[in-house]
């Protein structure tokens, strides 16, 4: 499969050294001229979970430098959110006739870009963890693998031929319920990792209080509700993703208390990412995450005001006009009612 990769940041970095080494060929798409050659001085270099790996960078130029008539049989996309729904287009148009346009980012980005490109686009998403220390720098920080399938639901032929290609690089995993697993993982960022983040703590922190507990499960109940409403089955990751009775909210009770210790056990330790962002003036990816949510829930008849009220608060952390705080986490459950 002819295939190029855009962004080569941390994701991006650890799969394209991997491929590399492997002896995959892939072309490479970085930001622009002096970011590639940037990448072709220092070369790809991963180191942690996995093992080491090196491979010159090759061939990297920016996304505007390739023919249009590209050709690719694979296009995968390893930027951030904002950055993936404005490249795409144009990556689409290198694909070779049948081509496959593959997004990794979390949240809404590759249901975005099916309902805009339609057929060229495979569903993915990222489980791998890694982090870019510089340019050409990469560290794989988890035993995680890409997973890949079509939107739609059920089996492919190409979803199939994309993971036996990426997977000699990269763990990948191929599922008929690619839907249920983005939204397995967005119900969990758009509570663990948002409202961290917000709030400054990890979850086991934040849930410890009477708001902070408030906060999560409002935010869970209405991106739970909403995933359910769009058809959408989530899967067991951690956790099970519906809580014990759940019956459109959380039902309080010991049952339901086992399952927010299980959330905690899960994930109540981990620094939300989202903190990284806020820490380096960068923008978030809150607008594909409860962003998301907030934009499909009226669609499906869902409302979603406490979704809606956390894309303000991060935009707001985000413009310095307020600062993460276990405060606000106040604000956010009032705008539930
Ligand atoms: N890192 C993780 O552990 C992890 C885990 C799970 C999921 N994810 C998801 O994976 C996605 C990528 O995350 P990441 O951590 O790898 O991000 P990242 O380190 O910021 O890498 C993104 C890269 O894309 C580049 N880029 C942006 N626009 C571009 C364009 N038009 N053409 C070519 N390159 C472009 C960026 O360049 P600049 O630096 O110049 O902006 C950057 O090098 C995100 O959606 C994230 O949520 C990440």
């Amino acid at each position: 499969m002819r295939t190029l990769l855009v962004g080569v940041g941390a994701v991006g970095g650890v799969v394209a050294t991997r491929l590399r080494a492997a002896g995959v060929p892939v072309v490479l798409a970085a930001r622009d001229a002096a970011s590639a050659e940037r990448l072709r001085a220092s070369g790809l270099h991963v180191s942690g979970v996995g093992g080491p790996a090196s491979a010159a960078a090759g061939d990297v130029a920016p996304l505007d430098a390739l023919a249009e008539d590209g050709g690719f049989d694979l296009v995968v996309l390893a930027t951030k959110a904002r950055d993936a729904i404005d490249a795409a287009p144009r990556a689409a148009r290198l694909l070779a006739p049948g081509g496959v346009l593959l997004p990794i980012q979390n949240g809404g980005v590759a249901q975005v870009l099916g309902d805009r490109l339609g057929a060229c686009v495979l569903g993915g998403l990222s489980n791998l963890g890694a982090t870019m220390a510089a340019p050409g720098v990469y560290e794989q920080r988890n035993a995680g693998h890409l997973l890949v399938g079509e939107l739609a639901g059920g089996a492919s032929e190409r979803a199939e031929r994309v993971r036996a290609w990426l997977g000699r690089g990269v763990e990948v995993r191929a599922t008929a319920n690619l839907a249920g697993a983005i939204w397995s993982k967005l119900v969990v960022n758009c509570s663990v990792t948002t409202l961290g983040a917000v709030a400054g703590r990890t979850l086991r922190d934040y849930v410890a209080t009477p708001v902070g507990r408030a906060a999560f499960e409002r935010t869970y109940d209405e991106a739970l509700s909403v995933a359910l409403a769009s058809g959408a089955r989530p899967e067991r990751m951690l956790v099970e993703p519906i809580p014990p009775g759940w019956s459109g909210r959380s039902v309080p009770g010991p049952a339901h208390e086992a399952w927010v210790a299980s959330v905690i056990a899960g994930y109540g330790d981990a620094r939300p990412s989202m903190l990284q962002d806020f820490d380096r003036g960068r923008r978030t990816e809150v607008e594909f995450i409860n962003g998301y949510v907030a934009a499909l829930g009226p669609r499906h008849g869902v409302p979603t005001p406490v979704n809606a009220a956390i894309v303000e608060v991060v935009e707001a952390i985000t413009r310095r006009e307020l600062a993460p705080d276990p405060g606000l986490l106040a604000r956010i459950v009032q705008a539930g009612g």
